[in-house]
């Protein structure tokens, strides 16, 4: 918005289109110089001048603009937003009801591959970072406008079933099983693996065991099953917890079916080539190693089942847009499976696109789900929760239904904490870090927004700990009744001061966020925002006192308190009212 304000009043004297020059602007890294800057650099060799003098030519020609000043610094210009003449129009528009509705999917289709766990194994911290960042993506597009659909291609075919099965005919007890489904099933996993490095006659009872549930046999397909259900429960209950449901639980055993024609369709094309007794489709032309489609038995892989499942997402889920949201080290993976479907001829091969995310360490230990060195997630889960009640009681000790926001709270700072990291990045998690009300974390903004709620309504007269409607829309809230115009003639707009008319803009960058998140497919700058905007509040809060604003700040405060809870929303977080 007031990027599209400078582009407007540089257009004249530039000569470039408002389109050109939105794409030339940048935010001026300290916000003192100013809120938009135009390089100029691309302006010196058809005007035969120095960045710098063009520069000094275009402030000089702005500096009768109304309501915008301009300054030249070196090759910049910075340009600077009068508040008595834009604060109005931004209030107006952060207050709109179209105000940050984007169409940048135009109801294209995008089916989103997150969370993934593998059956008969640990869910690991991957799956975790897979659910949220899936999870987020999902909202943030669907906001922005596209079709979307998440599917959770669960890993529940595989030789972990045959060792799973080994060791529940070794060792399994059905009492156990029953008292305690995934400990236990995760002790006779730990076990197999154990055991398996002095004793290799496992290994060949479990592939024995795999090949005759490929077969159809009835006990290995009953044992399959009942693996597949607990585990299941499990991850569901977690599902729950992070507030993450799937359009499609599709497995890879439901592609069982689907690899035969794509095998005969690999061959026909003559692309199927034999090395070492498997087969394979050869890369070398696009640099890489050859992609592995039938091993040595005949019997399918990873990759066999993932050409199978992006087909029929394309043809029979009619996805415009494939993401596969998968740790950073499947990279080759996924280029090697889009180039054969590009070999296939799939001109959509070029819509698939591998999303990738750097490791997480949990306080430093990076998970092994071999060596039974396992964190149990649900286990973080209860940790972040009971720590956060922790804080709540010690906070607020009257509050009415602690054991909900805590839930919130926790559940929301181990989101937030994973989310608020450059997806790409490495993160350490450190549960402390992540719970601090005062960091860069998710109860920090929960935290501002609750306080703005309290403030609202303690200024309304209600009672802080009321029984204020949650979804009570943003006008009703606080019922002034007057229209923006009214409001600024009630409080000029010197009444927000500095720091409240940094608010203003801040908030009004709220599109920009959005439209950064979803190109870039990065949840992280949906969580800047909200990190930015919850410290642009707090520094008004400090500096200004709301109640002696009149309507004006209160107005400031409530689209603050609004744009955190919707920030929230997208992240996959909760915004109580009180905590
Ligand atoms: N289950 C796999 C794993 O844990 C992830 C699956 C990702 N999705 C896919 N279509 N390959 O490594």
């Amino acid at each position: 918005m007031i990027m599209n304000i400078a582009a407007q009043v540089l257009s004249g004297p530039t000569g470039l289109s408002e389109h050109e020059l939105l794409q030339l602007l940048e935010q001026p890294p300290n916000p003192e110089w100013g809120d938009a800057a135009l390089p100029c650099f691309v302006f010196a060799k058809s005007r035969r001048m120095s960045p710098q003098n063009v520069a000094a030519e275009l402030a000089g020609a702005l500096d009768q603009t109304h309501g915008v000043s301009a300054e030249a610094a070196g090759p910049y210009v910075n340009l600077k937003l009068d508040p008595a003449v834009f604060a109005p129009a931004l209030l107006e528009q952060i207050g709109s009801e179209d105000f940050g509705k984007l169409d940048l999917g135009q109801g294209k289709r995008v089916v989103i591959d997150m969370s993934s766990p593998n059956i008969a194994k640990p869910f690991g911290i991957g799956h975790l970072r897979s659910t949220v960042i899936g999870a987020a993506l999902y909202r943030l597009l669907a906001e922005a406008g596209y079709e979307t659909i998440s599917v959770n291609h669960l890993g529940d075919w595989g030789t972990q079933f045959g060792k799973q099965i080994t060791a529940y005919k070794r060792w399994g007890k059905d009492e156990e099983l029953n008292r305690d489904p995934i400990g236990e099933s995760l002790k006779l996993y730990v076990r197999f693996h154990d055991e398996a490095e002095q004793d290799p006659s496992l290994e060949t009872e479990a592939r024995d065991w795999f090949r005759r549930l490929e077969a159809g046999d009835p006990e290995a397909h009953r044992l399959w099953r009942y693996f597949v259900d607990i585990s299941m429960q499990e991850f569901k209950r977690m599902y729950n917890r992070l507030g993450v449901s799937f359009d499609h639980v599709l497995g890879e055993s439901f592609y069982n079916d689907k690899m035969k024609p794509v095998v005969e369709e690999l061959s026909g094309l003559g692309l199927l080539e034999e090395s070492d007794g498997a087969m394979v489709v050869k890369l070398d032309d696009e640099g890489m190693p050859p992609c592995l489609i039938l091993k040595t038995d005949g019997t399918t892989i990873y990759p066999t089942r993932d050409l199978a499942t992006a087909i029929y997402r394309r043809k029979e889920m009619e996805a415009d847009r494939l993401l596969y949201v998968v740790g950073a080290e499947q990279k080759l993976h996924f280029r090697q499976v889009f180039a054969v479907l590009g070999k296939m001829g799939a001109d959509w091969a070029v819509q698939c696109e591998h999303v990738p995310f750097g490791l997480m360490r949990f306080e430093g230990k990076k998970m092994s789900t071999r060596r039974g060195k396992v964190i149990i997630l649900n286990e973080v889960l209860d940790e972040a929760v009971s720590r956060a009640m922790a804080v709540i009681q010690e906070k607020n000790p009257d509050l009415s239904d602690k054991q909900m926001v805590a839930e919130q709270v926790g559940i929301g700072a181990v989101i937030f904490g994973d989310l608020k990291n450059n997806r790409i990045n490495e993160v350490d998690f450190s549960l402390e870090d992540a719970l601090r009300f005062d960091g860069e974390t998710g109860p920090y903004v929960q935290y501002t927004h609750a306080r703005i709620k309290s403030v609202l309504n303690r200024l309304k007269g209600q009672p802080t700990d009321g029984e204020a409607d949650l979804n009570t829309g943003l006008n009703t809230v606080l019922n002034t009744g007057l229209n923006t115009e009214q409001l600024i003639s009630v409080g000029d707009t010197t009444l927000l001061g500095e720091a409240g008319w940094s608010l203003l803009k801040q908030l009004s960058r709220y599109p920009e966020a959005l439209e950064r998140a979803v190109n870039r497919l990065e949840p992280s700058v949906m969580a800047r925002f909200a990190l930015d905007t919850a410290q642009s509040f707090n520094r008004f809060y400090h500096h200004e006192r709301i109640e002696d604003g009149g309507p004006l700040r209160m107005r400031v405060s409530e689209l603050t308190a609004e744009l955190l809870a919707r920030s929230l929303r997208l992240l996959g977080l909760h915004a109580p009212d009180r905590m």
